[in-house]
């Protein structure tokens, strides 16, 4: 009876010397690094912040603090060191040996399996060199279509929007803008994110399966995949993952079906019929050691480019208008359309040279 107890009051013990001892090495070195000082277990997972803002915020307070200079944080047991040193950053990026990506990329697993973005070694550079013919310049110029007619929906949506006081947040109208967009471009489908919103199931799933990620990136336990399952939001986010997948296989599937009975080049009102091929596309006319690429390795290509290519230029777009905003001289038409900046001027409705619509 008595060591029952005695066992069950340990247990918390054991585990927490197991953690200690496991990173105890690790620590020794990263604690060299100057940072916020750490909470047993937490870390400094507990002053990070609640929302992605406000940890970007923390992100840069720390940065000022520890000299803009490279400084080292504790998710948990996860150590980590943001890098920001130039001098050291440029060691890293032209190194061929620290190619692995950190531990966070593990979130994107469940996600994007192992295409380009995750993924390593030799199967990162076969992938690379397949993807490479899908970025040729003639394929970028079919896609001008889909991003001019999506902008000007976009510009519509805003005008509304924006209409008398009204303050939106730019950069959410944004997303839609580019998830719109992606979709096209990747997949070769419309799912009309600008005008129906969260309505679209896919739409909704998209953006919590980001903020998930860029959430649990920062939580002392949400880190472990094991733990991961006892946290009260797991159950939502399985269903949001069989929402991104399904999704995503149903396209590769009925795509594959449209190749393989000819339909895609024949019919011209055949929902997929359309001159410009989408990425997908590319990678089912794609071979990898002679072979063709199976549904999941398209699977895993397909989902990483749409992650990669919505998150990212929603905030180019953002940060261009934002910047466009402050410095009214370099806005106004005659600078733009005489600028490497004309490209912009569709991002955002304004009219623009011939010379820039190439
Ligand atoms: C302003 C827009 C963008 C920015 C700032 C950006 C930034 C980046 C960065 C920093 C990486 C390296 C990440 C890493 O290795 O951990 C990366 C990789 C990647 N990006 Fe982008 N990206 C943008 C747009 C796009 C778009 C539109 C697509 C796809 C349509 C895309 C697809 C990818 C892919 C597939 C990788 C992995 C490449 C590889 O490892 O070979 N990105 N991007
Ligand atoms: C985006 O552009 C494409 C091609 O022009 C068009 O088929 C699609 O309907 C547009 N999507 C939206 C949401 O406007």
């Amino acid at each position: 009876m008595w060591f029952i107890l005695y066992a069950f009051l340990a247990l918390p013990l054991l585990v927490f010397a197991y953690f200690e001892l496991s990173v105890a090495k690790k620590k020794r070195v990263l604690n060299k690094i100057k940072g916020p000082p750490t909470l047993p277990i937490l870390g400094n997972a507990h002053q990070v912040g609640k929302s992605p803002a406000a940890i970007l915020n923390t992100l840069f307070d720390w940065w000022y603090e520890y000299d803009k200079d490279n400084y080292r944080m504790w998710i948990g047991y996860n150590g980590n060191i943001c890098v920001t040193n130039p001098k050291h950053l440029e060691v890293i990026l032209n190194s061929i040996t620290l190619i692995k990506k950190s531990g966070i990329y593990d979130l994107l697993n469940p996600w994007l399996g192992e295409g380009l973005l995750t993924s390593t070694g030799s199967k990162w550079h076969k992938h690379r060199k397949m993807i490479t013919p899908a970025f040729h310049f003639n394929i970028l110029q079919d896609f001008h279509q889909v991003m001019n007619e999506n902008s000007t929906k976009f510009i519509k949506r805003l005008k509304k929007v924006s209409a008398g006081d009204s303050i939106i947040d730019f950069q959410d109208e944004t997303h839609y803008l580019t998830l719109d967009v992606i979709c096209d471009t990747a997949m070769g489908v419309t799912i009309n994110a600008i005008e129906q919103r969260d309505t679209v199931e896919v739409v909704k799933a998209f953006k919590d399966m980001c903020y998930n990620i860029n959430m649990r990136a920062f939580h002392p336990f949400k880190r472990s995949e094991l733990l991961y399952r006892l946290a009260p939001d797991y159950p939502a986010n399985v269903k949001t993952l069989k929402i991104l997948q399904d999704f995503t296989n149903e396209i590769i599937e009925k795509r594959i079906e449209a190749h393989r009975t000819g339909i895609a080049k024949k019919t011209e009102d055949n929902e997929f019929s359309r001159k410009k091929m989408a990425f997908l596309d590319t990678l089912l006319s794609s071979t990898i050691d002679g072979r063709p690429l199976n549904q999941q390795e398209i699977y895993e290509e397909v989902s990483t480019f749409m992650f990669e290519g919505h998150d990212t230029t929603t905030s180019g777009v953002a940060y261009a208008a934002y910047l466009l905003s402050r410095f009214p001289e370099e806005q106004s038409v005659s600078f733009l359309r005489n600028s490497e900046l004309s490209w912009a001027m569709r991002c955002i409705g304004m009219p623009h040279s011939r010379k820039s619509q190439r």
